[in-house]
């Protein structure tokens, strides 16, 4: 809010300036001055407000809020967050995935469900998706995926053809795809979705014990979802949408709240369990792993400046805090390299420092200097470890990462090992025939139709009735006979033209 009494202007050096509408001229309409250095400042400093764009969820928004354990899950984790009456502040980031910076909000798209938790001990990132699943398990086909979503080269359009050919070609994203296809693709807005971890995370108890967990937000608003034309509508009269929606409803006083649940597993069950647990494309059905509560999630804070507090946020699901870990889910490991260093890049290398990343609990860390760095040690204390002069040392036993797992056999790579019902199209036909009634499969029909109907190469059309026909024979015949014959398409009709999509 602006001071009752403005102050005078000055450089970025605190310098009085003389004017922010004239710069230093020979003469009223003569030549500008090099050394009008407030002129050159004003210009230099605009030329640099922007640093680059998420490479992926560029577009989002988000706000602040506490996070409250309400239950004793103790006998699971020892993580001080999750004990019971611990209340943690956080910060909450919603984003489209394959959008650019200023694309609408309400393109069918999985929604990013990025949470920091500022806890007594470190920072803790849960970077999660408004989905339990996702489209591929193996990270190395991140940027291929990605690149398939985005645009191509050459006209810098989005692609059917691309998403279809690279979807078709990856049966482990059937039942992502389902997810995106059906109603849940476009969220009525932020505030009416649910939110998931996706991974298998590890969790160690006081005495040591692992467990296997995914997290589940439940929104206390209850789901809601847009049509596709009403989506459409919108992405046309209101790109920021969701954005604006999440904005005035806390400025309301309605602070949206979400339940976290988690579903937790013993750790040797993983072996055999039916479906492979650390496999991202499947989720733990709840008849053989229920929910169990944890505590509640509200956000009631919006950010005062969005390019400080959301736009330089990074979250990295390598912050992990005493009590949680990683699993052997190789997206996972993927991506514990990947978000941090997209960080160093993005943001810069001493990223962790700005205020909105910044842990509440004391840094004792040998990193040192680089562009930017503004915090530092008293100068007795040593930089180097390990040292003899009363530096900070590690402890071991607090580490967040052990003991880990066991993890022995030949250097390969090759496709995690099968378990008993371990297939690409098996949990997508069950979300089609168990969870979807007969107006959601109507819905999931018109949407596919629209969408591979604007596939124009013949074989990659016959590639995505297959796949369809894998994980429903009736949808696949449906959407086989609802899309018209592949040529000629007419490039001027809507009902073929290229749709957005994630
Ligand atoms: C953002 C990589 C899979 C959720 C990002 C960013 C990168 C990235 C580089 C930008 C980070 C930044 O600049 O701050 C990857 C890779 C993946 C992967 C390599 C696979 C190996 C996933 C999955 C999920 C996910 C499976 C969800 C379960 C998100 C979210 C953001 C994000 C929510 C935005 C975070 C924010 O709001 O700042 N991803 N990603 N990603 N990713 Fe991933």
């Amino acid at each position: 809010m602006a001071a009752s009494t403005p102050a005078f202007t000055t450089t970025a050096t605190g310098n009085p300036v003389a004017s922010d509408e004239h710069s230093q001229t020979v003469g009223n309409g003569g030549p500008i001055a090099l050394h009008d250095s407030y002129l050159i400042e004003k210009l230099a400093q605009f030329n640099r407000e922007r640093v680059p764009e998420r490479v992926v969820h560029a577009k989002g928004g988000g706000a602040f809020g506490v996070f409250t354990t309400t239950e004793d899950v103790s006998a699971f984790t020892r993580a001080g967050l999750f004990q019971r009456g611990v209340t943690t502040p956080m910060l909450a980031r919603f984003s489209t995935v394959a959008g650019e910076h200023g694309s609408p909000d309400t393109w069918r798209d999985p929604r990013g469900f990025a949470l920091k938790f500022y806890t007594q001990e470190g920072n803790y990132d849960l970077v999660g998706n408004n989905t339990p699943v996702f489209f591929i398990r193996d990270g190395i086909k991140f940027p291929d995926f990605i690149h398939s979503q985005k645009r191509l080269p050459g006209s810098n359009l989005r692609d059917n053809d691309m998403q279809w050919d690279f979807w078709s070609l990856s049966p482990e994203s059937a039942h992502q795809v389902t997810w995106l296809m059906g109603d849940r693709g476009i969220p009525a807005n932020w505030r009416h979705m649910d939110g998931f971890g996706s991974h298998t995370y590890q969790w160690i108890n006081a005495a040591g014990e692992r467990f296997w967990v995914k997290y589940h937000f439940e929104t206390s608003q209850g789901v809601e979802n847009l049509s596709a034309d009403d989506a459409a509508q919108l992405a046309g009269s209101d790109a920021d949408f969701h954005t604006r929606d999440l904005r005035d409803a806390i400025d309301r006083g309605e602070h949206p709240e979400w339940t976290l649940s988690v579903q937790v597993m013993a750790y040797a069950d993983a072996a055999d369990y039916r479906f492979n647990p650390f496999d991202l494309t499947k989720v733990w059905p709840h008849s053989d792993y229920p929910l169990i509560k944890v505590g509640t999630m509200r956000l009631d804070r919006n950010p005062e400046n969005y390019f400080t507090q959301i736009e330089q946020a990074a979250f990295a699901p390598s912050n992990f805090v005493p009590g949680i870990a990683a699993s052997p889910d190789k997206m996972l490991l993927a991506r514990i390299f990947s978000y941090a260093d997209a960080q160093r890049y993005r943001v810069g290398t001493n990223h962790a420092e700005l205020p909105v990343n910044a842990p509440i609990s004391p840094v004792h860390s040998y990193a040192k200097d680089g562009a930017m760095r503004f915090g530092f040690t008293d100068p007795d204390v040593p930089v180097y470890a390990p040292n003899s002069r009363g530096g900070a040392h590690a402890d071991p036993a607090r580490a967040a990462a052990s003991p880990g797992w066991e993890s022995d056999g030949e250097l390969l790579r090759a496709a995690a090992k099968l378990h008993r019902e371990d297939d690409d199209f098996g949990q997508a036909g069950t979300l089609v025939r168990d969870v979807m009634d007969d107006a959601a499969r109507d819905r999931l029909v018109e949407t596919l139709t629209g969408h591979v109907g604007a596939v124009k190469a013949a074989d990659i059309r016959e590639r995505a009735v297959a796949y369809w026909t894998s994980v429903d024979p009736g949808i696949g015949a449906r959407v086989a006979a609802a899309i018209r014959p592949v040529a000629p398409i007419d490039a001027g009709d809507p009902a073929t033209a290229a749709v957005p999509v994630a």
